[in-house]
């Protein structure tokens, strides 16, 4: 039988990433989930870039970091080179949280609206919080 209970909040979630370039574009830096990239470490980057496209993390980063885990613990690989060919340490903690060191305002924040819980931080550890 179909599991109505997981279906129907994976099919929201789905329609909200795949219109997300619709109400995203419609010009505000926070858009309807609320959540906010800024960061005074973003800020001073030259290209106010991340490892890969906007688009394709908006809706992989977490098979990204999936891949990045098995690098490291299968094969104790910790560069990782991204599309355009730049290297990048493979460290949740270091890189992502390096950038993104708003978790709260930032990961919580659109993970909360869409009511996804990654339960990573029993282990591993969320940023020192710097705001704007
Ligand atoms: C039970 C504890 C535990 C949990 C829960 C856990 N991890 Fe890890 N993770 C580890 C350990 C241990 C390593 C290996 C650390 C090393 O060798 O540097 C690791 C390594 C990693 C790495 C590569 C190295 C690094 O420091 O970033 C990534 C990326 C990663 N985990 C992502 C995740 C994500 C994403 C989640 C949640 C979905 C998660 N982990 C949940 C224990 C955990
Ligand atoms: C060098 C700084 C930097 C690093 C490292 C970095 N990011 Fe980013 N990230 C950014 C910037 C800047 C943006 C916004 C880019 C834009 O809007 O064009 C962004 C965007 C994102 C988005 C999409 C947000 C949106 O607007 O929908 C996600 C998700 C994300 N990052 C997750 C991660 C994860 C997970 C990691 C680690 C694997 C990571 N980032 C590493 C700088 C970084
Ligand atoms: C634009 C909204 C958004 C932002 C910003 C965002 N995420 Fe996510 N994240 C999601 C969605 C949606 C999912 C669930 C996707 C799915 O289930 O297929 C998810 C899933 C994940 C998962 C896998 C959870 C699991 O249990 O499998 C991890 C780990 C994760 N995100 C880490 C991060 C980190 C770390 C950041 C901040 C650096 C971040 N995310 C920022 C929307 C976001």
């Amino acid at each position: 039988m179909y599991d109505a209970g997981k279906i129907i909040p994976g099919l929201i979630i789905f329609l909200i990433l795949i219109t997300f370039p619709l109400w995203y574009s419609l010009g505000q830096s926070a858009p309807v989930l609320g959540y906010q990239v800024e960061t005074p470490e973003i800020e001073q980057l030259e290209e106010k870039e991340c490892v890969e496209s906007v688009s394709y993390m908006r809706a992989s980063h977490m098979r990204l970091l999936d891949d990045w885990r098995n690098e490291v613990v299968r094969n104790s690989r910790r560069t990782y080179i991204n599309n355009a060919g730049k290297t990048y340490e493979i460290s949740l903690e270091a890189t992502c949280f390096g950038c993104h060191t708003n978790k709260a305002d930032f990961c919580d924040t659109c993970h909360s609206s869409l009511n996804v819980e990654p339960d990573c931080w029993n282990c591993h550890s969320e940023p020192k919080e710097s705001q704007l």
